[in-house]
C-alpha cells in the first residue's frame, strides 16, 4: 500500500496531501479553519452540536476500505483533505492539449478559468448545508438524522478539498476566495450562493430526499466532469469527493423510495384503490402519489437549471483548455477535441421544442444534462417498481425538460409538464396540479414531527432494508443530547 492510501492524522487537519512539511499551505488552513467552525457552530442547532452521531469518517482512499464508522460529535468530526491516487502517466484526455502530460500546477493562461470553476463548485458545498440546516428537528427517525448530518459532514469536507486547492494553487486571490465562501449564504439577500438551486429551502424531509437524489446528482455530474480535468489535482479531489456523493443519492433515492412504499401500504390497508382521492389518503397520515410527483416536478426541474445554457462559450472554452471534460470523457472514442464534430442541442422553431444540430464543441453542457437525464431516469424506474408491486395503478414520470425553466433556451416561454407551449392562463389554471401549492406544503409540514427513538419511523415513512454498516434495525445512530 502507498503513502497516499494512508490519511495522516498528526496534524490539525487530517490529510494525504503531506501537510505536515507544506508550512504556507497548512499555515493558510489552519487560519481558515476557526470561521470554518464558526460557521458551522452557528449553523447546525446546538443540541445536535452535542449529540454522538454514529457517522462515517474517511480514513483512507483506498476504495477497498475507505471509511471507519463510531459516534462522533459534529463539531469534533474531522474534516479531512483526501485525494484519490495519482494515476501514473496520466494524460489530458480532451481538447487542444490532448495527449500532453497533465499539469500538476495551474498553467497560467487558464487560471481564471479554473479558479471560478473550483469556487463555484466549492460553492455549492457550504449552500446546501445551509438549506438543510433545520432539518434535524423533524427528523423522522433516528437512521434518519444520522443520514443528514453525514451528507452535511460530507459537504463540509468537500468544502474543505476545494479551499485546499485554492490555497495551494491561487496564491492571495485563493485565500479571498477561500474566506469568501464562508460569508456567502444560502437565501442570503446581500450575498447568497452563486446558483440558482443553492438558493431555495428545503422546508421538508421529502424535499431533502429530492434534492439528494436530483440535486446531488448534477453535483455527481459536475464532479465527474471534474474528474476528467488536465489539471490533476482537482482530478484527484473529485474523484474521491464521488465515492462519498454515491451516499448522498442513496439517501435520496431510498427516502424517497420508503415514502412510496409507506403511501403505497397505507392505502392497501384502508382499501383506497384511487390514488387521487387525495383527502383520504392523506388521512392516513402519507404523502399522496400525485403529491410526490410534484415534489420530484420542482426539484427535477431546478437541477436542470444547474447545467447552464444549452449553447456555451465559456463551457467550449473549459473543455477545448482541458480544464473540464465530458462525462466518461477517458471512455469515449473520438478525436477529444471535437473540432469538426455537431450535437444537438434544445432550441425552440414554430413554437415546438426540436433538437438543432450545432458545433459539438459549444454543446458539452446540453450533453452533459443528457447524460444526467438518463441517469436519473433509473431511479424513477425502481421507484414505480415499488408501486407496481404493490399494486397500486400509479406511473411517476419525469417532466419534459422544457417544464418550469429559469435557464436556458425555454426560460423565456410557460410550458406544461408534457412539453407542449402554453399561456398565461393555462399555466395558471393548472400549475397547483404540476408543482407543490402553499396548501401542499403546509400538509407535509403537519407530517414532519421529530421521531427519536431507536428503531421507530414517522407515520408517513417506511424503515430502510438495512441499516447503515449493517447495524440492526432498532441501532441507536442517534444518541440525543436533551436541551
Ligand atoms: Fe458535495
Ligand atoms: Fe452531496
Amino acid at each position: 500500500m502507498s503513502d497516499i492510501m494512508n490519511v495522516s492524522y498528526d496534524t490539525l487537519i487530517p490529510n494525504n496531501v503531506g501537510l505536515a512539511s507544506d508550512k504556507r499551505v497548512l499555515k493558510g488552513l489552519e487560519k481558515w479553519h476557526p470561521g470554518y467552525i464558526n460557521w458551522w457552530n452557528d449553523l447546525i442547532p446546538q443540541q445536535f452540536q452535542q449529540s454522538l452521531i454514529y457517522l462515517r469518517t474517511a480514513v483512507s482512499v483506498d476504495p477497498k476500505g475507505w471509511a471507519k464508522f463510531d459516534y462522533v460529535k459534529m463539531p469534533e468530526y474531522r474534516w479531512g483533505i483526501l485525494l484519490a491516487p495519482q494515476v501514473e502517466d496520466r494524460k489530458i484526455p480532451c481538447g487542444e492539449h490532448a495527449g500532453e502530460p497533465v499539469w500538476q500546477e495551474v498553467p497560467g493562461e487558464y487560471r481564471s478559468m479554473l479558479r471560478r470553476l473550483i469556487v463555484i463548485q466549492g460553492d455549492t458545498e457550504p449552500a446546501s448545508v445551509e438549506q438543510q440546516r433545520f432539518l434535524g428537528k423533524t427528523a423522522p427517525s433516528l437512521y434518519d438524522l444520522r443520514n443528514l448530518f453525514q451528507v452535511n459532514v460530507e459537504e463540509g469536507r468537500h468544502l474543505w478539498a476545494m479551499v485546499y486547492l485554492l490555497q495551494k494553487y491561487f496564491g492571495a486571490d485563493g485565500r479571498q476566495e477561500a474566506n469568501d465562501l464562508l460569508l456567502r449564504s444560502s437565501g442570503s439577500e446581500d450575498a447568497p450562493r452563486m446558483l440558482g438551486a443553492f438558493n431555495e429551502e428545503t422546508p421538508d424531509w421529502l424535499s431533502f430526499f429530492m434534492f439528494t437524489y436530483f440535486t446531488d446528482r448534477d453535483g455527481k455530474m459536475q464532479l465527474e466532469s471534474l474528474a476528467q480535468s488536465g489539471f490533476d489535482p482537482l482530478s484527484r479531489s473529485c474523484r474521491f469527493m464521488l465515492t462519498e456523493e454515491a451516499h448522498h443519492m442513496f439517501v435520496g433515492e431510498t427516502g424517497v423510495g420508503r415514502t412510496i412504499q409507506r403511501t403505497c401500504e397505507a392505502m392497501i390497508k384502508a382499501g383506497i384503490e384511487d390514488p387521487y382521492d387525495i383527502e383520504k389518503i392523506r388521512a392516513l397520515g402519507v404523502i399522496d402519489l400525485p403529491t410526490i410527483q410534484k415534489k420530484m416536478n420542482l426539484h427535477y426541474t431546478l437541477s436542470l437549471d444547474l447545467f447552464g445554457r444549452e449553447v456555451s462559450t465559456n463551457a467550449a472554452n473549459a473543455f477545448n483548455a482541458g480544464i473540464k471534460g465530458r462525462f466518461m470523457e477517458n471512455r469515449l472514442e473520438d478525436d477529444h477535441k471535437l473540432n469538426d464534430a455537431t450535437y444537438g442541442v434544445c432550441d425552440i422553431v414554430d413554437g415546438a421544442v426540436v433538437r438543432r444540430e450545432v458545433p459539438a464543441l459549444t454543446a458539452v453542457n446540453m450533453r452533459l444534462r443528457d447524460d444526467y437525464v438518463k441517469d436519473a431516469r433509473g431511479g424513477v424506474g425502481r421507484w414505480n417498481k415499488i408501486i407496481e408491486k404493490l399494486g397500486i395503478k400509479f406511473e411517476l414520470k419525469l417532466p419534459h425538460e422544457a417544464f418550469n425553466r429559469k435557464i436556458g433556451v425555454f426560460a423565456d416561454h410557460l410550458f406544461n409538464p408534457q412539453g407542449q407551449i402554453i399561456d398565461q392562463a393555462q399555466y395558471d389554471a393548472s400549475i397547483n396540479d404540476w408543482l407543490p401549492s402553499n396548501a401542499d406544503g403546509d400538509f407535509i409540514q403537519s407530517l414532519m414531527v421529530p421521531v427519536t427513538e431507536a428503531g421507530q419511523y414517522a407515520s408517513w415513512i417506511a424503515p430502510p432494508r438495512v441499516g447503515i454498516n449493517n447495524m440492526a434495525g432498532d441501532f441507536e445512530y442517534v444518541k440525543l443530547h436533551d436541551a
